[in-house]
């Protein structure tokens, strides 16, 4: 049966008695508005661990001056009703005061990918990112932590910073869940009206383009960037941010293609900003 709380006390008090009976404990770290994707996290968690905690956690220091922490949906019965029925043991919600108390003053950096893409465009973005991160790691202290591929630079970051730090936790990445059309589940995509809604599958058509170009064996790396954004860029609707092909490892902009590459896309639909990415594995 589900155990909602806010209090790092008896948090940590039912994953030591989980512990002591040997469960392996997993944890699940998310926004809420829980979709699909989330689901999809939660029911992996629940398969490879015995005992599974959700953090759920509008972080207010990964959001920038103007972003949408304020209107970020916040459904929280239905949250709470996707994790029981998913077989969730324990819902952490904790308030902003116990997560950043007065003075609160220490910040995780992870250099170098925190600047880039999404970084770049949303600075500080990360440094809110990986210092949660870190602190609910500490707090729940689980075996395995679970993250979504959808947030492509996010998981490697974090695989980075659990790396760095000697962090004791496994990090496993789960596939992007996406709709029929192909956009990637998101909270987010309650903003979008019926016509951006519409647009919006322009991110994946793009990220199958590029795939195309270099199963055809294109060896311009720009002309496919140049492509993508052409894509997006054509409806007034849509307003690239990036559109980008990468090293999978280190992000690091590619000027000719890889056997293994990353395609990252950023583009604001309407006033609503979406990301997306795609592995491709050239043979
Ligand atoms: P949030 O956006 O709520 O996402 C929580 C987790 O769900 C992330 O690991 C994300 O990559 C994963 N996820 C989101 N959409 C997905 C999809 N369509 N398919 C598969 N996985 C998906 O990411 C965050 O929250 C926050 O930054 C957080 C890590 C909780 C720190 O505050």
């Amino acid at each position: 049966e589900l155990v909602v709380t806010t209090s790092p006390r008896e948090l940590r008090t039912a994953v030591r008695r989980a512990r002591s009976q040997g469960q392996r404990i997993g944890c699940v770290p998310t926004m809420g508005a829980l979709h699909e994707g989330h689901v999809s996290l939660i029911r992996r968690a629940v398969e490879k661990c015995d005992f599974v905690v959700v953090w759920i956690f509008v972080n207010p220091t990964q959001f920038g001056e103007g972003e949408d922490l304020a209107k970020y949906p916040r459904p929280i019965d239905d949250d709470l009703k996707k994790c029981s029925e998913a077989g969730v043991r324990l819902v952490f919600m904790p308030t902003s005061e116990v997560i950043y108390p007065d003075g609160f003053s220490t910040w995780v950096e992870v250099s170098g990918l925190s600047d880039v893409l999404e970084g770049s465009s949303r600075p500080g973005h990360f440094r809110g990112v990986a210092t949660v991160v870190l602190k609910l790691l500490n707090l729940i202290q689980p075996d395995v932590a679970f993250f979504g591929a959808k947030d492509y630079q996010q998981q490697t970051l974090i695989r980075r910073m659990v790396a760095d730090l000697n962090l004791p936790v496994e990090i496993d990445v789960c596939p992007t869940v996406r709709e029929e059309d192909g956009l990637a589940m998101s909270s987010r995509n309650a903003y979008l009206s019926a016509e951006e809604r519409a647009a919006a599958v322009r991110l994946f058509e793009a990220m199958q383009m590029a795939d195309a170009r270099f199963r055809e064996g294109a060896t311009d790396v720009a002309a496919v960037q140049q492509e993508m954004w052409d894509h997006l860029n054509e409806p007034d609707l849509i307003e690239p941010d990036y559109a980008v092909i990468a090293d999978p490892d280190t992000l690091e902009l590619l000027t000719s293609p890889q056997s293994r590459m990353v395609t990252l896309i950023a583009a604001r639909v309407g006033s609503t900003r979406l990301i997306d990415n795609q592995l491709i594995q050239l043979p």
